[in-house]
């Protein structure tokens, strides 16, 4: 009889907020927040993925919701490991058959201990053979941009925990600049926002919901605002406010302007041939981040560039991933070097 033979080679974003996993002719079975929840007595893993975000800024006193890649490292290898050991077994189903390939797209700062922690992750779970690649590549190759030519393209991934900005060509990064600030650092400075100007606490949850109802980074031709819950610092209590989404473009300017004058010192630095490059093909945004109101007419004042926001820039990593394992063949230049990397 036989098994049927199927081919689960996995493409991977390990990303800071959310790990997703395509597998290759079944589609995207995993997209979850990197949370791992932990009792603080047992230091046992009490739940993983979209369970444990649940648990985010609301868990009882024993339980702790913890993000173990924050901002763009890896925080908590432990963690990292059992996190990655749970998402890849549960698409696994012929795991004892055949031990599926991955690539594993990572931040590009990624340091060598880092990678060694994810790849021991991937294998320990199953994973035959695995191979990084930075975001930003990945991304590109997700998008269906050409990166083997000599042309030069511009791709800014701005996530949860970084923003990668790279100019790519001839299967590599010309230019490379990561900055960890991304999502995460515009919903703290929507907390710090809250508690200076109204006294009021709230989660990072409702932060970034925030963020993603009003927040903007160029003005709105409608104005927007909400009603928002946290905790009166002074008196204790519950208290509820109506913010603006004018008030909020304030609170969010300095993680944003960090990010665009890093673009900026990115776009000084890329040799002139591949300038004119950019200047004709403009400037390529993906990222959950890049979905900020008004993030790209910001970037475009800014720069006097064109700037795109691709179309799916949540699962970009994941898809570009996938696409390499596909066609490890031809996109074998554009994967990190690991120091254990054999061929
Ligand atoms: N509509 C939106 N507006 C603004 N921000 C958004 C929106 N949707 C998602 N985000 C933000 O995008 C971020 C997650 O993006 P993404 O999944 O690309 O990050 P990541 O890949 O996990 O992180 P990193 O690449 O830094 O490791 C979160 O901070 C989230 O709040
Ligand atoms: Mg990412």
């Amino acid at each position: 009889m036989g098994f049927p033979f199927i081919s689960n080679d996995l493409g991977i974003d390990l990303g800071t907020a959310n790990t997703l996993v395509y597998v290759k002719s079944r589609g995207l079975l995993i997209d979850e927040p990197s949370v791992v929840a932990v009792d603080k007595n047992t230091k046992k893993v009490v739940a993983i993925g979209l369970e444990a975000k649940r648990m985010l800024g609301r868990t009882p006193g024993e339980i702790e919701a913890i993000r173990p890649m924050k901002d763009g490292v890896i925080a908590d290898f432990d963690l990292v490991e059992q996190m990655l050991k749970y998402f890849i077994r549960k698409v696994q189903k012929y795991r004892f058959y055949f031990r599926p390939r991955a690539v594993i797209g990572v931040p590009s700062g990624i340091t060598e201990v880092e990678k060694r922690a994810v790849v021991d992750s991937a294998e320990s779970a199953g994973v035959r053979e695995v191979h990084l690649v930075s975001e930003p590549m990945a991304s590109a190759i997700g998008m269906g941009i050409p990166v083997n030519e000599p042309s030069g393209n511009m791709v800014i991934d701005i996530g949860g925990g970084t923003a990668e900005i790279a100019v790519l060509a001839l299967n590599g990064m010309v230019c490379d600049m990561s900055v960890r600030i991304g999502g995460d650092e515009m919903d703290e400075s929507i907390v710090s926002y809250l508690k200076k100007t109204y006294n009021l606490l709230v989660g990072e949850s409702t932060a970034e919901q925030i963020k993603i109802q009003i927040g903007s980074a160029f003005p709105l031709e409608d104005e927007l605002e909400m009603e928002v819950k946290g905790r009166d610092l002074v008196a204790g209590i519950p208290k509820t406010l109506r913010i603006t989404s004018t008030e909020i473009r304030d609170a969010l300017n300095e993680p944003i302007s960090t990010i665009i004058e890093a673009i900026k010192q990115a776009l000084e630095q890329t040799p002139p041939e591949l300038s004119a490059d950019i200047l004709d093909k403009g400037i390529i945004m993906t990222g959950g981040s890049s979905l900020l109101r008004g993030l790209d007419e910001r970037l475009r004042q800014e720069t006097n560039l064109p700037v795109n926001v691709i179309d799916d820039p949540l699962t970009c990593v994941a898809r570009g991933s996938l696409k390499i394992i596909e066609e490890l063949d031809k996109f074998y230049p554009v994967l990190m070097t690991t120091s254990r990397k054999m061929r």
